[in-house]
């Protein structure tokens, strides 16, 4: 059993409330998370300061086509797409795809995105790269064969960022029954033997509470 750590979980909330203004979440993207609630959307979006990171991430690697798998209202997307690169984003469900498609026009950013709606296993085959960076956010089941086909549609040098890989800790419990800790923990096995990508964790707390990602360049 891991052991919980809620009782720290105000002060990571209270350190993201802190670092607010260097974080600079623009009235824009709070408007996304605004509409995403309004439309009925689960609270699962990168966390400001996280998107920031992925931004970030996307200019100082000067990412002009960025792929990201699982769109949810497009609060991610719109972080890489204000970052200035073209985003093509997968997006299963259809109701989600259309909220994250009126939140990218209303803050002028069609041009920029692309969101495809459908399975990732299934929309991915149909992509032509390279991609210079890939967020993967989507179901943690699929996430072997979503780094596998990211590494496909991958230039060298191509970044590869994976989303909530740390879990509050789940992801130790290998005899967990949940298919997201088992997708999390092959993700390990499959990127530790993947000759092709250097890669790290980093694990993050603040409002999303205690998780990581993982951070890999194709070689
Ligand atoms: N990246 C978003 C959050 C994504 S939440 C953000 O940070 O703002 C995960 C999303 O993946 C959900 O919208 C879910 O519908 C989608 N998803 C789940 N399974 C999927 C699949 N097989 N293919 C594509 N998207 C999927
Ligand atoms: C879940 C999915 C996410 O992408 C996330 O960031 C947090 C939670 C989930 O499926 O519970
Ligand atoms: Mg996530």
């Amino acid at each position: 059993m891991v052991e919980r750590v809620d009782a720290a979980d105000t002060r990571w909330a209270a350190v993201d409330a802190l670092v607010a203004p260097i974080v600079a979440e623009s009235a824009a993207q709070r408007a996304v998370l605004c509409a995403n609630a309004a439309a009925g959307l689960p609270d699962i979006d990168v966390s400001p300061a996280q998107g920031k990171l992925l931004a970030l991430i996307a200019r100082v690697s000067g990412a002009a086509r960025v792929l990201e798998v699982g769109t949810l209202g497009g609060y991610s997307t719109l972080w890489l797409a204000q970052a200035g690169a073209h985003v093509t984003t997968l997006e299963l469900d259809p109701h989600h795809a259309r909220i994250a498609e009126e939140n990218t026009a209303r803050h002028g950013l069609s041009e920029r995105v692309k969101v495809i709606v459908g399975a990732a296993a299934e929309t991915l085959a149909t992509l032509a790269g390279p991609f210079d960076l890939v967020f993967i956010d989507a179901d943690k089941q699929g996430n072997v064969d979503y780094v596998r086909e990211a590494i496909r549609l991958s230039r060298p040098g191509t970044v590869i960022i994976v989303d909530n890989v740390v879990r509050e800790g789940l992801v130790l419990d290998a005899a967990s029954p949940d298919p997201r800790v088992q997708g999390t923990r092959a993700l390990y096995d499959y990127v530790a033997r993947e000759p092709r990508l250097s890669a790290t964790v980093i694990q993050t707390v603040g409002l999303k509470k205690w998780d990581g990602f993982l951070l890999a360049v194709v070689d």
